[in-house]
């Protein structure tokens, strides 16, 4: 599985402690920024990630910025990326179970470093339940055509 990484500033450090988290798992990445403390625009970095997923390039997202708020809310208008704002274990679990999320958001200003780290491995290891949840993803996914092709008319 390889991951795209992304941040603004505000979760620049959370993402530098991930990636070293990683590598010491053996998961491949590739990091889209951005790659200092110098403020920037999170949407700019959401949108590159998003897109590498989309086209098949990555596997599945890790998304930072200082809350995760304005970041996933930036992934989310991607059709195709179901990001996930977990702050804890619990909605990190259930966000692969039910929600089958390719993108994990997280606040770099919200959590410790060994939470974060936690919520990684679970998401990185928990599959897809299927089953009846599908039925509500492609729903979902109904919304975004729906949207899609009224701009079109
Ligand atoms: C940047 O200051 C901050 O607004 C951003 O990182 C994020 O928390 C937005 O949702």
């Amino acid at each position: 599985m390889k991951i795209a990484l992304a941040s603004d500033h505000g979760g620049f450090r959370l993402k530098e402690v991930i990636k070293n988290y990683l590598e010491s798992l053996g998961v491949e990445y590739i990091d889209f920024g951005t790659f200092s403390e110098d403020s920037v625009d999170y949407p700019d970095y959401a949108l590159k990630a998003a897109e590498s997923i989309i086209s098949g390039e990555t596997d599945r997202g890790i998304f930072i910025c200082g809350t995760g708020i304005g970041i996933s809310i930036a992934a989310n208008k991607v059709p195709g990326i179901r990001a996930a704002l977990c702050y804890n274990i619990f909605a990190a679990e259930m966000s692969r179970r039910h929600n089958d999320a390719n993108v994990l958001a997280l606040g770099g200003r919200v959590l410790g470093d060994e939470l974060a780290k936690s919520i990684v491995k679970v998401w990185l290891e928990t599959p897809f339940e299927g089953g009846r949840h599908e039925r509500r993803l492609k729903k979902i996914a109904g919304i975004e055509r729906k949207f899609i092709s009224d701009r079109e008319k």
